[in-house]
């Protein structure tokens, strides 16, 4: 099993970049930026990472990002992540940056933007692995820095498939940014949001009928309500699941418990995904490991939500029939 998951082809469709930064790494840029951590050491920084709700980690993630002042940090950070998806055979990944979390703090939307696309075209030369960017909002801050962000983004609007929406989730309803959602659309922006995390279903229902997403974000609670479930699958709109980010954030209280197999059985389409990998113990193979195992996944689901994941990407139609011919090749080759 462990070889079939290490090397089936896949895509990461929910990943936040400032949540891949190992304690290494960010050591090594506060060290050239000469800023000084609140943390000693790596191993006493990794010792924090142990949270109680969504907000807890939230608090020491954004302290994390705030070493990130150069387009050469920004590029490090993404180049490095992407290293990992090629050894893991992701032959795709959509990646959400947060802007806001650098802006805020005086760092040029440009610079940020400039550094992980740099990172992204190297990529895709040097690793052979694709990567699409998704700008969020944080839902914690207003509607009006979220309209001005849109108004940033508008230069490298090419380099920028899609707006999300992350942060803190209670309190933040997705009604919350229904106008910034509108005009990101007429842009041209494809709408996704994190939506049922910690907030309940009516929040996925907010995220759907207002904010128009075409992919929903984690989405546990919407097991809370039968017609939201028969609308998701009616709208054929897919959840991009996170286990062991639910386990680490308490969402869920052991992998054993997760619904992912409950929400297949229902016939919702899923997939896999590592969130935060730096702070939630790990990358994406780590979760279909992990999962697997909990759930008793069997070849063909593990091969089912790699499927979705290409085909619920945003890549072109050609793009996507590509990598499923490569993936519908490999699990042939795996039952023979
Ligand atoms: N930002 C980074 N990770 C997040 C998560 N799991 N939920 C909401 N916002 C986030
Ligand atoms: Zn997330």
């Amino acid at each position: 099993m462990q070889y079939f998951i290490e090397n089936l082809p896949k895509a990461e469709l929910h990943l936040h970049i400032e949540g891949t930064f190992e304690p290494e790494l960010l050591f090594e840029i506060a060290k050239r930026n000469k800023i000084k951590l609140n943390y000693p050491t790596v191993e006493e920084l990794r010792k924090a990472y142990s949270f109680s709700c969504l907000q807890d980690f939230l608090d020491l993630y954004y302290q994390g990002a705030n070493v990130l002042i150069t387009e050469l940090d920004f590029y490090d950070l993404t180049y490095s992540y992407l290293e990992k998806c090629a050894i893991q055979n992701v032959r795709h990944t959509e990646i959400m940056f947060d802007p806001q979390t650098h802006t805020e703090r005086g760092i040029a939307f440009e610079t940020v933007i400039n550094g992980i696309s740099r990172a992204v075209e190297d990529a895709k030369v040097k690793l052979n692995v694709s990567a699409l960017l998704i700008m969020s909002y944080l839902r914690h801050l207003s509607q009006e820095s979220a309209l001005l962000t849109l108004a940033q983004s508008l230069p490298f609007k090419d380099k920028i498939i899609a707006v999300g929406l992350d942060s803190t989730e209670k309190g933040n309803p997705p009604s919350k940014f229904a106008t910034v959602f509108e005009a990101s659309i007429k842009a041209g922006y494809i709408p996704v949001a994190h939506a049922g995390e910690e907030g309940d279903a009516d929040y996925i229902w907010e995220a759907i009928d207002i904010l128009k997403i075409k992919r929903i974000d984690h989405g546990n609670n919407c097991l809370q309500d039968e017609n939201l479930i028969k609308e998701i699958i009616k709208r054929d709109i897919a959840l991009t699941i996170c286990p062991l980010s639910n386990v680490a954030l308490q969402v869920v209280k052991d992998l054993k418990d997760h619904s992912l197999k409950k929400k297949i059985d229902l016939g919702l389409k899923t997939t896999i995904n590592s969130d935060d990998p730096a702070y939630f113990g790990g990358h994406i193979n780590q979760n279909y490991m992990d999962t697997q195992k909990a759930l008793n996944l069997t070849k063909e689901e593990l091969y089912q939500i790699a499927r979705n994941s290409f085909q619920y990407s945003f890549l072109p139609a050609i793009e996507k029939e590509k990598l499923i011919l490569e993936l519908d090749l490999y699990y042939l080759n795996a039952l023979i």
